[in-house]
């Protein structure tokens, strides 16, 4: 992009200010600043927090398939989707772009160590997980890894080091999810150089244009990848590509499939999975109504009792087809540092402006069909957000052992 396109772009946009050092950078700062501008989705700006894209219509339920009927059927699911893993049509995508800013920890939240007696990294429980289903399909299962530009670097070097725990170097690859710019409250961007608009990760829900950015699509193509499972990072517990849920989804005739859990309370802190609409979505813990909550099923039981953990399935081509489609905007007050009119480097220590971002629940919406797959939380759900306290690194523990996972 030239000065000229550049000028225009902003102009459009009302983030002229980004020029205003243009004159005095050095050549190679100058082509970065323009192919910057040239890159970056501008548009999200004119979102704030009173005023996004997030829509809800008529939310009612959406029954989950739960543990005994699931247990009556395991066999035949199993059987359905260890085959289409033997055949090489799953591959899973790990969510690892987050800053994990609630654990507080300066590298990414797979390299935190949960180990007592030894060093059980997030990241080697994952493979662990992953290693059961090698094992049991006797196929590899492409691993596809998200990180985002702040730690692309750390994410790789440490798989290098730790020589993939034992998996298929040749089955894993990253990509870097795209970023976003940052800005004030009324939309400006900051700048974080003279020469670089202030950017942050755009959210998990740009995982599959950002793999398609990265040429990733490539191998889902070549190989014949026809489903995906894309999972968070902080869950040590959870089965990836498993074989049940992939048959399940399959022979339920669904495009998605999500596993879900029966929430604590009906103010647990998760999504719920129902219809918005008549189609699948995810109404989020505190949008909720008391009246939601009192909700009952046939059998009278609460009719919005299961949660999302970040475990999805989508089959491919549907997800091929919703790529190019805006999800809704969740716009967030942040701390971004950034230059003053005078250029000097301003760390914030309160919120100055927004990051924008889309999440990978909301592509639930977009697919017609859904299924809601229950899982055993004791078994399968030990996510890490926080330090200590509720989803902690004790939680945590305390379930891998009660899973005879030795830490
Ligand atoms: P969370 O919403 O828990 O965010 O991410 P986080 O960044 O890990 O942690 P906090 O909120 O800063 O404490 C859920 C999943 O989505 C991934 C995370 O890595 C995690 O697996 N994620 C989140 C991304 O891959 N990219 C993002 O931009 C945001």
């Amino acid at each position: 992009m030239n000065y000229k396109e550049a000028y225009e772009k902003l102009e459009k946009y009302g983030q002229l200010h980004v020029l205003k050092y243009y004159e005095e950078l050095p050549e190679e700062k100058k082509d970065s600043l323009l192919n910057q501008v040239a890159e970056l989705d501008f548009e999200i700006l004119k979102y704030s927090k009173e005023n996004t894209t997030n829509r809800k219509g008529t939310v009612s339920p959406l029954a989950a398939m739960q543990l005994p009927e699931i247990e009556t059927n395991k066999e035949e699911y199993t059987r359905i989707g260890v085959e289409e893993i033997r055949k090489g049509k799953i591959a899973a995508v790990l969510l690892a772009g987050g800053m994990g800013t609630r654990l507080g920890s300066d590298h990414p939240k797979g390299m935190f160590d949960i180990g007592l007696t030894k060093p059980v990294y997030i990241f080697q429980r994952i493979i662990e997980n992953m290693l059961d289903v090698v094992r049991q399909a006797g196929a590899w299962v492409y691993l596809f890894v998200m990180t985002s530009d702040k730690n692309h670097d750390m994410t790789v070097n440490f798989f290098e080091e730790k020589e993939y725990f034992g998996y298929n170097r040749d089955f894993v690859k990253f990509f870097i999810q795209d970023v976003v710019p940052a800005s004030d409250f009324d939309g400006k961007v900051y700048m974080e150089e003279k020469w670089k608009i202030a950017t942050s990760p755009n959210g998990n829900g740009g995982w599959f244009s950002s793999m398609n950015k990265c040429g990733l699509l490539d191998i889902v193509r070549k190989d014949g990848v026809e489903w995906i499972n894309v999972f968070a990072v902080d869950n040590v517990l959870q089965r990836i590509a498993d074989p049940c849920f992939v048959g399940a989804t399959i022979a339920n005739e669904c495009v998605a499939g999500a596993k879900v859990v029966k929430k604590n309370s009906p103010d647990e802190r998760v999504g719920a999975l129902c219809l918005e609409d008549g189609r699948p979505s995810i109404v989020e813990y505190y949008e909720l109504t008391d009246e939601m909550k009192k909700a009952k099923d046939a059998d009278g039981n609460p009719a919005y009792d299961f949660g999302v953990i970040l475990n999805y399935i989508f089959r491919t081509d549907k997800l091929v087809e919703i790529m190019d489609r805006q999800l809704p905007l969740h716009v967030v007050e942040k701390q971004i540092p950034y230059r003053d009119e005078d250029g000097r480097h301003i760390e914030p220590d309160v919120p100055n402006g927004y990051k924008y971002e889309t999440l990978v629940l909301d592509m639930i919406h977009e697919v017609d069909t859904c299924l809601a797959y229950e899982v055993d939380r004791e078994k399968e759900f030990a996510p890490i957000k926080n330090a200590t306290g509720i989803d902690s690194v004790e939680t945590a523990r305390e379930l891998c052992k009660k899973n005879g996972i030795a830490l």
